[in-house]
């Protein structure tokens, strides 16, 4: 059964729990309760070079996080993994374009579950490539390093492919949400805001200070105040 929350509005922080202490998980998805949703990075040492967790794993976190999950899948052959975390009640969950065999159908499949439809691109990835399916999708996520690990250094370069995704979105009156993953920290937000995205993905930056809270509200406030300036 899916619990239908009501949808924050942007801009939205996303904690990844990558950067979380895995042994005091709990304790430490009680700190992010004024964040938007958990995001969760699902990796299989196929599509990405490291391993976390899987179904099992992150159906005990949703049953302990006090925000929705943002599953991040950086799985080989999720046409045939994803459907699994929508019906464990994920509010979103995002499978990489790279490694989809039929996004499309994928999307319809995830949304008809309940849940939200993202796709992810890798850095090296064209953003062009999505330009005629962004209605099947509800979040785009361009990716600011390459997946497999947090704390890596953000790409400035990604930049032109958001806007040009921003823009086409916009285009299309589309609603789609643009999320950025990988190197977001007080320093770095608000290049991507002013680029385009409205939903921020961040695990050292959150979980590396020594206030959790504080450090979301001051990247919502960044985010937010980049924004309006663009
Ligand atoms: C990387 C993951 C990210 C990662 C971000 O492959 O998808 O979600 O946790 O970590 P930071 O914010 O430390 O770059
Ligand atoms: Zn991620």
């Amino acid at each position: 059964m899916h619990l239908h929350h009501p949808l924050p509005r942007a801009p939205r922080i996303n904690p990844s729990i990558l950067a979380a202490d895995f042994v005091n998980m709990q304790r430490d998805l009680a700190k992010i309760a004024s964040a938007d949703f958990a995001h969760v990075d699902v990796m299989d040492n196929h599509f990405v070079p490291n391993l976390t967790f899987g179904p099992q794993m992150v159906e005990r976190i949703q049953a302990t996080s006090p925000v929705p999950l943002d599953v991040h899948l950086m799985i080989t052959d999720p046409d045939r993994w994803a459907p699994g975390y929508a019906e464990l009640g994920a509010a979103s969950v995002t499978f990489h374009l790279e490694a989809a065999a039929d996004p499309v159908a994928l999307a319809r499949t995830l949304r008809g579950i309940g849940a939200r439809a993202g796709v992810a691109i890798k850095p090296g990835t064209a953003g062009e490539s999505l330009y005629d399916i962004i209605d099947e999708f509800d979040q785009i996520l361009v990716m600011t390093v390459e997946p497999g690990f947090g704390g890596q250094r953000f790409m400035t370069e990604t930049m032109p492919k958001l806007r040009g995704l921003a823009d086409e979105a916009k285009r299309r009156g589309s609603d789609v949400w643009l999320q950025v993953d990988g190197g977001i920290s007080d320093s770095t937000i608000e290049i991507a805001a002013a680029a385009g995205a409205d939903t921020f993905v961040a695990g050292s930056a959150v979980y590396g200070a020594d206030d959790v809270e504080a450090a979301v509200i001051r990247l919502r406030d960044l985010a937010r105040a980049a924004s309006l300036e663009s």
